[in-house]
């Protein structure tokens, strides 16, 4: 399990984990948006540093859009694309991850 269920609100703060890869352990986050969990690595798409300067705070002030803290890279938490800043098109690349009796949970 990643996280449990109550602890993401929605636009709220983030739960940072780990998944395994072909090249080793990867930093990962998962957000809660329109009542819907979504996860990505914590890769921005701009030069590949995490985007969260403070530990889970991957929510802009309007608690609609991701921001890459580092250079302002702004993405839709739904599909993970970015919408504004550096790397304007890019892609944060997606987790699968699913919510089921209270918990989150990678597929
Ligand atoms: S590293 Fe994220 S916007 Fe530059």
């Amino acid at each position: 399990m990643i996280c449990d269920s109550a602890s993401l609100a929605d636009g709220g703060k983030g739960v940072r984990f780990e998944i395994p890869t072909d090249s080793g352990l990867q930093p990962a986050f998962v957000v809660r948006h329109g009542g819907t969990v979504y996860g990505y690595l914590n890769r921005c798409a701009h030069i590949g540093i995490e985007l969260d300067w403070q530990a889970g705070e991957f929510f802009d002030d309007s608690g609609l859009y991701l921001i890459c803290a580092t250079h302002g890279a702004t993405y839709l938490p739904d599909s993970g694309t970015c919408i504004a800043g550096p790397c304007r098109g890019a892609q944060l690349a997606q987790v699968e991850v699913c919510e089921m009796e209270g918990g989150v949970y990678l597929k």
